[in-house]
C-alpha cells in the first residue's frame, strides 16, 4: 500500500486543490511537529516526571497538572519563529500571545488547548491537544483580543491529537475529515483514513451522568428517553460511554458514530457549561460537520455563535445529526438554551 505523509497530503491540498495558503500548511506541519514533541513527553509518564500537579491555577481557577504547562509551552515554542502566525491563545495563558517583534508577523491565529483530558494523565488514559485556526482580518497593524472573537464558521483549519493506543491526528482544512496515524519508526504522521463520515443515526451516548440531578428540564428527559431502552419512547436500547476526554469521546464518535453531551448545571446558573467555545467546541464542532454531524449548543449552531470574551463557556450537544438534532429540539421546544 501506497503510504502517504501528512507533508504530501498538504503539498497535495495546496497544489492540486488550491486549498491551503503556503503559511496555513507551514502552521499545520508545526502544530503537528509540536503535537509529536508532547506525545514523547506523555509517554514517557513518571520516567519523564511529567505526570502530576504544578500547583498553579489558569485563569479559569482550575489547577494546573505539570503536563498542561509543558505541551503550552511546547505549542508556543514550536509556533512563534515561523512566520505564518500573528498571535495565539490558550486554555492555560490569562491573555493572548503576541509573536514577538524579533519575528515576522504572518496572518494566522492560533488557539489551542494544549492537553485535553488533563484528569485522565495521571491515570493513562487517553488524552489529547486541540487547535483551532483563523485568519486575521483587517490589515490594520498589531493584533488584539478583538481579532480572536470570530465565529467559529471562519475557522481555516481545525484539528485535535489523540494520545491513544495510537497517537492520532485528526485534521479538517474545510474539505471533509483526514486522520493520520503517528509511525514511531519512522517518525512520520501517515495518513489512515479520508473522507470521514459520522452515521445519522446512533445508540450511543457519552455525557457525565453524575451530574443528572443539576440539568435543566430538556437534557434530563432526552437521557432518560436513552435510559428506558426498548420499553421507552425511543424503542431501542441505548449504550452509554465516557472518557472524560472530549478528544477521546469525540474521536470515538468520528470512528463509529454517537453524540457527546455536556450541558448547562444549575450548580453555576451564570456559567454556560464546562467546555470552552473557542478551545474545545469550536474546533470540535467544525471537524465533526465536515463528517456529517452536527453541533449546538441547545439553541443554536455552535460554529454561529460571535464569542464576546476570548475564555467563553459554552453547552456542547455534537455528533450523529438525528441525535443532535433531537436533543437539541427539546431544548427549543423547552425554550431554554
Ligand atoms: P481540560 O482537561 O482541557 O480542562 O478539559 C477537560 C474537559 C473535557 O475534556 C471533558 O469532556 C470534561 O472536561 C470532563 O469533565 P468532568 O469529568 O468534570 O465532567
Ligand atoms: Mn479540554
Ligand atoms: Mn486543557
Amino acid at each position: 500500500m501506497k503510504r502517504v505523509s501528512l507533508t504530501q497530503y498538504l503539498v497535495e491540498q495546496q497544489r492540486e486543490h488550491g486549498r491551503i495558503p503556503a503559511q496555513l500548511r507551514l502552521l499545520i506541519e508545526v502544530v503537528a511537529r509540536a503535537c509529536k514533541q508532547i506525545a514523547i513527553a506523555v509517554n514517557k509518564g513518571a520516567l519523564g516526571d511529567v505526570l502530576g500537579s504544578a500547583e498553579k491555577e489558569n485563569v479559569q481557577g482550575e489547577i494546573q497538572k505539570k503536563l498542561d504547562i509543558i505541551s503550552n509551552e511546547v505549542l508556543i515554542e514550536a509556533n512563534e519563529w515561523g512566520g505564518h502566525l500573528a498571535a495565539m491563545a490558550s486554555e492555560e495563558m490569562d491573555s493572548i500571545h503576541v509573536v514577538p517583534n524579533r519575528y515576522p508577523q504572518g496572518e494566522y491565529l492560533l488557539l489551542f488547548d494544549p492537553l485535553d483530558g488533563s484528569s485522565n494523565i495521571d491515570v493513562n488514559v487517553s488524552i489529547g491537544t486541540i487547535f483551532s485556526v483563523l485568519r486575521k482580518v483587517g490589515h490594520a497593524p498589531g493584533v488584539s483580543e478583538e481579532d480572536f472573537l470570530q465565529p467559529g464558521k471562519h475557522q481555516a483549519a481545525a484539528g485535535y491529537c489523540v494520545y491513544g493506543p495510537q497517537t492520532m491526528l485528526v485534521l479538517t482544512l474545510g474539505n471533509g475529515v483526514a486522520m493520520f496515524t503517528l509511525d514511531r519508526e519512522t517518525g512520520s504522521w501517515v495518513l489512515t483514513q479520508s473522507g470521514v463520515r459520522i452515521p445519522a443515526d446512533t445508540r450511543e451516548f457519552s455525557i457525565n451522568m453524575s451530574n443528572l440531578r443539576h440539568w435543566a428540564p430538556p437534557m434530563r428527559r432526552y437521557i432518560d428517553e436513552c435510559l428506558a431502552g426498548t420499553t421507552g419512547p425511543r424503542g431501542k436500547d441505548f449504550n452509554m460511554r465516557w472518557v472524560a476526554s472530549m478528544v477521546a469521546d469525540v474521536h470515538r464518535i468520528l470512528s463509529r458514530g454517537g453524540v457527546f453531551l455536556y450541558p448547562w448545571d444549575q450548580r453555576e446558573p451564570d456559567k454556560p457549561g464546562k467546555l470552552r467555545l473557542m478551545y474545545e467546541a469550536n474546533p470540535m464542532a467544525f471537524i465533526v460537520e465536515q463528517a456529517g454531524g452536527e453541533a449546538t449548543n441547545g439553541s443554536q449552531r455552535i460554529l454561529d455563535i460571535v464569542p464576546e470574551k476570548l475564555h467563553q463557556r459554552v453547552s456542547v450537544i455534537l455528533g450523529s445529526s438525528n441525535e443532535v438534532q433531537r436533543a437539541t429540539r427539546y431544548h427549543t421546544e423547552n425554550g431554554a438554551a
